[in-house]
């Protein structure tokens, strides 16, 4: 079976897009700093995978490592290449992703996600792996006046975090003009991916205080953080409260393995995608839901507008559902249910 290089494979994403690319058949090489995830999260996913008789354990490889580290990379891919079983394609998560972080540290997002991008991509050219799925974001885009975002909506991102995605984006174009016959890409903009894998083994484990939405709902609701505190209810939307296509992680984790195997039956090729439900939920919508589901009563209050924030964002999805044949089919139910019992499962996370 093809060998594959996972980069971030033990962050929220990357782990999801193990198990669906484990169940497929694939041998992987995981490599992750673990400066924001666990190295435990990878014995989670064999033993989602792994039963007694195809034990996937001898299927997936654990490196810690940094992608700004060449002479690591370098070794992965000549290591692959003596074994007599190349890296045949990556699946590029590896980056650091927080918004106001970046904000308060530009250096250490353009080095982190710029620089290892770059590192990545010459490994890659050097040892003849031209196939990769780059995981971008819907926060590349900038104000629209259209209620569902297509690819080609205006771009303009508003902060270092966004900076940063598009401009491995732009790199990735450049490197695709250089040898259109040689390279296979594939951008993915995801919108806001939540929820977890149903057996409650793998889920977010965000370090400290959480940035988004979901993950502190759930520590709200397990009584690790005091309070909601929703921003603005004053949004030009029905309920006051802004708006966001929520996709479950292991939709999204889906869409991974269909772009990967798209690339590689097509000619070589570079798109962009973005990988949402087109289906728009409320803050509040979003907390009821959560309530009802897991039949529990959440403190919350409102405060002002986050800076930054826009009422609503919502991806007009029907490029990756006719490329990819992509049927994201999980409802915000699922994600809700999903999340909460990783929540209750895992209290502290992987620790
Ligand atoms: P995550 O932080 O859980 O996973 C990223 C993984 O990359 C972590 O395990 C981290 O330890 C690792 N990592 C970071 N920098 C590294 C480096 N230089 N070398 C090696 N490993 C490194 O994040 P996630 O939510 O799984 O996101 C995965 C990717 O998707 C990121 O690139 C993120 O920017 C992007 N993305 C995420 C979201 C989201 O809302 N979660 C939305 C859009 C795009
Ligand atoms: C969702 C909504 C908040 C927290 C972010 C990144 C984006 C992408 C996905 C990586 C907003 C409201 C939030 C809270 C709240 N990540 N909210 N109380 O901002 O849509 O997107 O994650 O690429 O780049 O910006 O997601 O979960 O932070 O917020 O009321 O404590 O929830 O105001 O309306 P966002 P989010």
């Amino acid at each position: 079976m093809k060998r594959l290089l996972i980069t971030g494979g033990s962050g929220f994403i990357g782990s999801h897009t193990c198990v669906v690319l484990l169940k497929q058949g694939y041998e992987l090489y995981v490599l992750d700093s673990h400066c924001n995830s666990h190295p435990k999260v990878i014995d989670r996913v064999v033993k989602i995978t792994g039963d007694e008789e195809s034990s996937t354990i001898n299927k997936v490889f654990l490196i810690e490592g940094d992608l700004r580290d060449q002479n690591l990379l370098n070794k992965l891919f000549s290591d692959s290449i003596y074994q007599g079983k190349p890296i045949e394609g990556v699946i590029h998560f590896a980056g650091l992703k927080s918004v106001q972080e970046s904000t308060a540290n530009p250096l250490l997002y353009w080095d982190s996600n710029v620089n290892g991008s770059i590192n990545l991509l010459r490994s890659m050219d050097q040892f003849d792996c031209r196939t990769i799925v780059f995981s971008s974001s819907a926060t590349i885009y900038g104000a629209s006046k259209k209620s569902f975002l297509p690819e080609t909506s205006p771009i303009n991102p508003l902060n270092p975090y966004g900076q940063t995605k598009l401009a491995v984006e732009k790199l990735l174009r450049d490197v695709f003009k250089s040898s259109p016959n040689k390279w296979r890409i594939s951008n993915l903009r995801y919108f806001n991916p939540i929820g977890a894998h149903s057996s409650g083994e793998i889920g977010e484990d965000p370090l400290g205080i959480p940035n988004n939405l979901f993950p502190f709902i759930t520590q709200v609701a397990a009584g690790r953080r005091e309070k909601l505190t929703i921003f603005g209810k004053d949004w030009p939307t029905l309920d006051g409260t802004c708006i966001r296509d929520y996709i479950h992680v292991m939709d999204l984790a889906e869409g991974h393995l269909l772009a990967l195997e798209c690339l590689l039956a097509e000619e070589p090729q570079l798109m962009n995608l973005n990988l949402g439900t087109g289906l728009g939920t409320s803050v509040l919508e979003l907390v009821n839901t959560f309530q009802s589901v897991n039949n529990l009563e959440m403190p919350y209050e409102f405060a002002s507008r986050r800076k930054g924030d826009v009422p609503q964002i919502i991806a007009d999805n029907s490029m990756a559902l006719s490329r990819l044949h992509w049927n994201p089919s999980r409802n915000l139910e699922d994600m809700c249910r999903d999340g909460w019992k990783w929540q209750t499962l895992n209290p502290k996370g992987y620790l």
